[in-house]
């Protein structure tokens, strides 16, 4: 790991890809594919989702999508955040620091859409929150499959939990959060029409990947969190 200016830069082969999209999307579906995809390449591969990426985040998940009890939304976005700080300490972090593809199922865009959005808790405090979390991680490319919620819902019927149970109107806050984040991070954020079969989906996703692979896998281009968290934190 090479450190420049206030920044530490990704070593050969690590690159941080995540997956956003309202439930029913589809992103576990295609993240196997991406997986096999940089496989085949001979990359070095993880996968792992938030929350329930580590045992706590596993416990945390239980609590808040199935507990015994409703939690109020500041608490929920807490326990986000708190699952966020250690799945990027004691599992991305080190994952791309040995060189590896690491693949996140939802990361900090989940919670700014659900929380700071759909919930209306500010979609400026929560960015923040998360920045402070994951001392300013973020993805070089974020995946936001979108679709109706509808859709999504209709995929879904008869398995949801807490938060898929949540009203059509929260669902489309959530869908139009995401949307408003894809226009402000065009460089970092492809947004992937999710409606299709998985396997046309993924020829789209697929095509993103070999048009960027090249740039994406430059370390010189690729700083990968900012120490100072000048600019994240503001
Ligand atoms: P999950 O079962 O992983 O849904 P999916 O398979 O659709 O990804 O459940 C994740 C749920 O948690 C989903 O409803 C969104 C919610 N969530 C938040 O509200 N905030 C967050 O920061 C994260 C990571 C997830």
């Amino acid at each position: 790991m090479t450190q420049v200016g206030g920044q530490r830069r990704a070593p050969e082969g690590s690159l941080f890809i995540t997956f956003e999209g309202g439930d029913g999307s589809g992103k576990t579906t295609q993240i196997q594919k991406v997986r096999a995809w940089f496989e085949e390449r001979g990359y070095t591969v993880l996968v792992t989702r938030e929350p329930g990426g580590t045992e706590m985040g596993t416990e945390l998940r239980r609590l808040v999508q199935n507990g015994p009890e409703d939690v109020d939304p500041r608490t929920e976005a807490l326990l986000y955040a708190a699952d966020r700080a250690y799945h990027v300490a004691t599992v991305i972090r080190p994952a791309l620091e040995a060189g590896t593809v690491v693949l996140g199922d939802r990361y900090i865009d989940s919670s700014v859409a659900y929380q700071g959005a759909a919930r209306a808790l500010g979609v400026d405090e929560i960015r923040s929150l998360s920045a402070w979390a994951t001392e300013g991680l973020e993805p070089r490319l974020t995946f936001l499959l979108d679709l109706p919620p509808e859709v999504g819902a209709r995929r879904k019927d008869g398995k949801r939990d807490r938060l898929e149970r949540e009203s059509g109107e929260f669902h489309k806050r959530v869908r139009r959060e995401y949307l408003r984040i894809a226009e402000e991070n065009t460089d970092r954020v492809v947004v992937i029409d999710a409606v299709g079969t998985p396997d046309e989906v993924f020829s789209e996703i697929r095509g993103v990947l070999e048009e960027r692979i090249e740039a994406l896998m430059t370390p010189a281009q690729a700083p990968l969190w900012d120490l100072t968290l000048e600019g994240v934190l503001e």
